[in-house]
């Protein structure tokens, strides 16, 4: 039996439930989660001790370390593996925070050129990419559409926090050459 550490990840989940409860902005809630997040991920690897053990051969996986009983907020640990590339999707009216814990992970960002009026339609632009390296957070404004990718050949480890249980909510995958919208539900 691992002894849990009191320091590290307790201290952060405390500190998200005083963001979150401190303001009602999304995107102020998501950056300062971000700038939390990524002391943690600097902090050294202890916070992850009793809590998360990945087998190193291990190349692709999830890991569910938190569900706020009040806020419902999650943090998530997903392996992904080498060349893994998301869909285009949003996180309906939600932020996420993504954190890098091994390895290096690229965010394509999109921006959205219609108003979102038209069903299964949208016009999606490349609006620049993320180079996350390990101990780097990053975030996601509800609606903002992106695709996570793992260009390398080794498995890379990350951290998503999401403002709620995604697999509740109806959101959308895009198709930006075909300018498609799917709605799905389900998925973290
Ligand atoms: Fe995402």
């Amino acid at each position: 039996m691992v002894e849990r550490q009191t320091s590290g990840f307790d201290e952060f989940i405390g500190e998200v439930r005083r963001i979150v409860s401190g303001t009602s902005d999304p995107v102020a809630q998501a950056s300062q989660v971000s700038e939390k997040l990524q002391g943690l991920l600097r902090s050294g690897k202890g916070w992850m001790e009793g809590r998360l053990q990945i087998p190193a051969d291990q190349q692709v996986g999830e890991y569910e370390l938190w569900r706020d009983p009040e806020l419902g907020f999650l943090f998530l640990v997903h392996v992904l593996r080498p060349q893994h590339i998301s869909p285009v999707h949003n996180h309906g009216s939600h932020w996420v925070v993504y954190g890098v814990i091994e390895n290096q992970i690229l965010q394509q960002r999109y921006r959205r050129l219609d108003d979102g009026s038209r069903e299964g339609y949208a016009d999606l632009a490349a609006a620049g990419q993320d180079h996350q390296k390990e101990g780097n957070a990053t975030f996601f404004s509800p609606l903002e559409a992106h695709s996570t990718s793992n260009p390398t050949d080794q498995r890379a480890v990350i951290v998503r926090i999401t403002q709620v249980d995604l697999s509740r909510v109806r959101r959308h995958r895009f198709v930006p050459s075909e300018k498609q919208a799917i709605e799905f539900a389900g998925g973290r």
